[in-house]
């Protein structure tokens, strides 16, 4: 298995006491795998993904076990050192947050920080890093992407900006892929074309997506297993033709019905 997540527990302490953001979730990740993780907000789905690289907030608690592939019997990511989850991040497992601009740096042009990711991760060197970085700008289909890789990260709209985070996130070519919501902040075109985009690089690339969303509908196009998330907890899960052909739980059933339907009976017209 390539990521094995056992009992992990986020708790946050706060004022007004203890908040348990998640309770307890298991699931595993095969590599080349597609994950959805679905529940409305605040369901404890950014702090699971949070907590596998050790980007939680300062009052933040964590236990259980997030074990990565490799090495003797695997990376345990829960509790590691900062070293080791910098390598981690990054090289291994790439996030793709809602919005890119809390990841990108706004003083630096978009290629010297893809570039910058290629010469720490991938031992390219200046110039060679540069030239990649430009091609990561093409392949995510950002035109004229020469000159505009010397942009800043706020000449570029937000769609454009989500498609250099996929890019950034792509540049040391990670296992795994990391979506928080991508496409959530994105007009709906937008969006349509940032699926395909993601769906497209993991053809390429073979990466794993773990894809968070509160939108079932996303999930549906792009995943191929599913958790459903409640208050902390796992519902239901399983694969995504059956929970959505059967879903056994009545939250899961509620999400359902917000899904506005794709292909209605007998052919559209209503
Ligand atoms: N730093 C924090 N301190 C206290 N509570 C937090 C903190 N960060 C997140 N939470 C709480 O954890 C819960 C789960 O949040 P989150 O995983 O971000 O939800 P979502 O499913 O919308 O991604 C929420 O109730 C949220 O308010
Ligand atoms: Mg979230």
């Amino acid at each position: 298995m390539l990521l094995d997540v056992r009992d992990l527990q986020v708790r946050f302490d706060t004022p007004d006491g203890v908040v348990e953001a998640v309770r307890g979730l298991d699931f595993e990740l095969a590599g080349g795998e597609s994950l959805g993780i679905v529940g409305e907000s605040g369901s404890g789905k950014s702090q699971s993904v949070l907590a596998l690289l050790g980007l939680l907030a300062a009052n933040a608690r964590v236990s259980g076990s997030a074990r990565l592939a490799g090495g003797d019997g695997g990376i345990e990511l829960i509790g590691a050192r900062r070293r080791v989850l910098e390598r981690v991040r990054g090289a291994r497992i790439a996030m793709i947050f809602q919005d890119p601009m809390t990841a990108l740096n706004p003083h630096l042009r978009i290629v010297t920080q893809i570039a910058e990711v290629l010469v720490r991760h991938r031992g390219l060197r200046g110039r060679a890093a540069r030239a990649r970085a430009i091609e990561m700008l093409e392949a995510v289909r950002i035109p004229d992407a020469a000159r505009r890789a010397r942009y800043f990260p706020h000449q570029f709209s937000g769609g454009m900006r989500q498609r250099v985070m996929i890019a950034m996130a792509l540049a040391c070519e990670p296992e795994i892929l990391v979506a928080d919501e991508p496409t959530t902040a994105l007009d709906v075109t937008v969006q349509a074309e940032i699926l395909d985009l993601l769906a497209e690089a993991r053809a390429r690339t073979g990466a794993a997506l773990v894809l968070i969303t509160h939108d079932l509908g996303v999930v549906a196009g792009q995943c191929e297993r599913m958790l459903v998330m409640r208050e902390g907890e796992v519902v239901e899960r399983g694969g995504i033709e059956g929970i959505f052909a059967a879903p056994e739980h009545d939250y899961t059933r509620a999400l359902l019905a917000a899904v506005p339907r794709l292909d209605p009976p007998g052919g559209g017209g209503s």
